[in-house]
């Protein structure tokens, strides 16, 4: 090999092609473990642990810090980070601000992986989980003790819908010392400013309507001033590493993201609006229908919808007349997550604590993608003829 030392494995192309710069609209995709140091001294600054720049991979590459910056912009935070998956982004913020002895609170119609690692990773580590009604308010406090050192929202959740008063949690929880998280990712930044409201860091699945494809996994946090080092300290220390490649497709979704929730949105609530008024469907739970128990929070905290909703059935079908209806539709896929231009359908039923009204029904969850609001509709009306 001929004789390189820090320009191995690229080529300055200005010089090849008239001087000219290559430069596209978007970032470049880096990737790369090594980071080349410019000298030795440089080097030396970074083994004593003060370089200024970014001195290896893991502390993310440019196409990282493009897509952190522009979601810490979105959700008027003081930094963001990326994670490799939502439930990543959850699990890396909850050992980040906890330690053995203390007490979290978690909302209990919080997505399942979420409470699972609660229950099985951070009772391991002596950090004790409590379960807190999924529409609670400033009644909160009677569950703080001089152990709670944080609360876990998600409003609303991802299967129930029920929406968490964020600001009365706020006021109780700020007077007592105690931190807010909460998953915002069914309202995206755009519909919910959630660190605006008061809490500490907000967490989105990307995977969902960032992305927006069903392509990439992928999450990320934004956290307030106030908790900012504590965080630093705990993502520089774990060294997390999320593919560029990933990093670069969320960039794009995000600016798409707008216009693409709009219509998630407004074809979400042609379908439930039609749902309503079926024989066969007892509730339609969605926060913009005025039916839904909260919709006054949702009225006053969100900018809008997005396009994941469940309803229920009057009547109490088997599991077989349950499948029937779901094998015979034909534009919703039958998988798991959300937030994509494919329509997707799940049907399970659900227990939740405190007041629950769907105890035992199927809860038939869709997330209604980007086909034509008609096909959607005329899909479940044949589909319905076959319970
Ligand atoms: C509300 C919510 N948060 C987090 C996650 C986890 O996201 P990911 O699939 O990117 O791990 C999900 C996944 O379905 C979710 O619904």
């Amino acid at each position: 090999m001929s004789k390189q030392k820090n320009n191995v494995g690229w080529t300055d192309y200005t010089q090849k092609y008239g001087g000219r710069k290559i430069k596209t609209i978007n970032p470049d995709v880096q990737s790369g473990s090594s980071v080349l140091f410019e000298n030795f001294e440089d080097m030396q600054l970074a083994l004593e642990g003060n370089y200024p720049g970014v001195d290896y991979g893991t502390h993310g590459l440019s196409t990282q810090k493009a897509f952190e910056e522009a979601i810490c912009r979105l959700e008027n935070g003081h930094r963001a980070y990326a994670f490799p998956s939502g439930i990543n982004a959850i699990t890396s913020t909850l050992m980040a601000f906890t330690q053995s002895g203390d007490e979290v609170l978690l909302c209990d119609n919080a997505y399942g992986p979420t409470k699972r690692f609660c229950h099985k990773i951070l009772a391991k580590y002596n950090v004790k989980t409590t379960h807190i009604e999924s529409n609670i308010g400033e009644e909160i406090s009677v569950y703080f003790n001089n152990k709670t050192k944080l609360i876990f929202l998600e409003s609303p959740g991802s299967n129930t819908f029920e929406i968490q008063d964020i600001p009365a949690i706020v006021k109780a929880a700020k007077k007592a010392g105690i931190m807010i998280i909460i998953d915002s990712t069914w309202a995206t930044p755009l519909y919910l400013k959630s660190l605006d409201l008061g809490a500490d860091v907000a967490i989105q699945s990307v995977t969902k309507y960032i992305c927006g494809h069903s392509d990439v996994l992928m999450g990320c946090a934004t956290v307030n001033e106030k908790y900012a080092d504590e965080f630093a300290n705990y993502f520089e220390t774990v060294e997390n590493y999320t593919n560029p490649q990933d990093c670069y497709s969320a960039l794009r979704g995000l600016r798409s993201l707008k216009v693409r929730l709009q219509e998630h949105e407004r074809s979400a609530f042609e379908v439930a609006h039609w749902l309503e008024k079926q024989d066969v469907v007892d509730c339609v739970i969605h926060p913009g229908l005025e039916s839904h128990p909260q919709h006054s929070l949702w009225k006053r905290d969100f900018l809008g919808a997005s396009g994941l909703f469940s309803f229920t059935f009057k009547k109490s079908y088997s599991a077989d007349q349950i499948a029937k209806f779901v094998n015979s539709l034909e534009m919703f896929g039958l998988a798991f997550s959300w937030g994509g231009y494919k329509s997707l359908l799940t049907a399970r039923p659900y227990k939740r604590d405190g007041q629950w009204l769907y105890n035992g029904k199927h809860v038939i969850r869709l997330s209604i993608g980007l086909e034509e609001t008609k096909d959607l509709i005329e899909d479940l009306e044949q589909a319905f003829k076959n319970l």
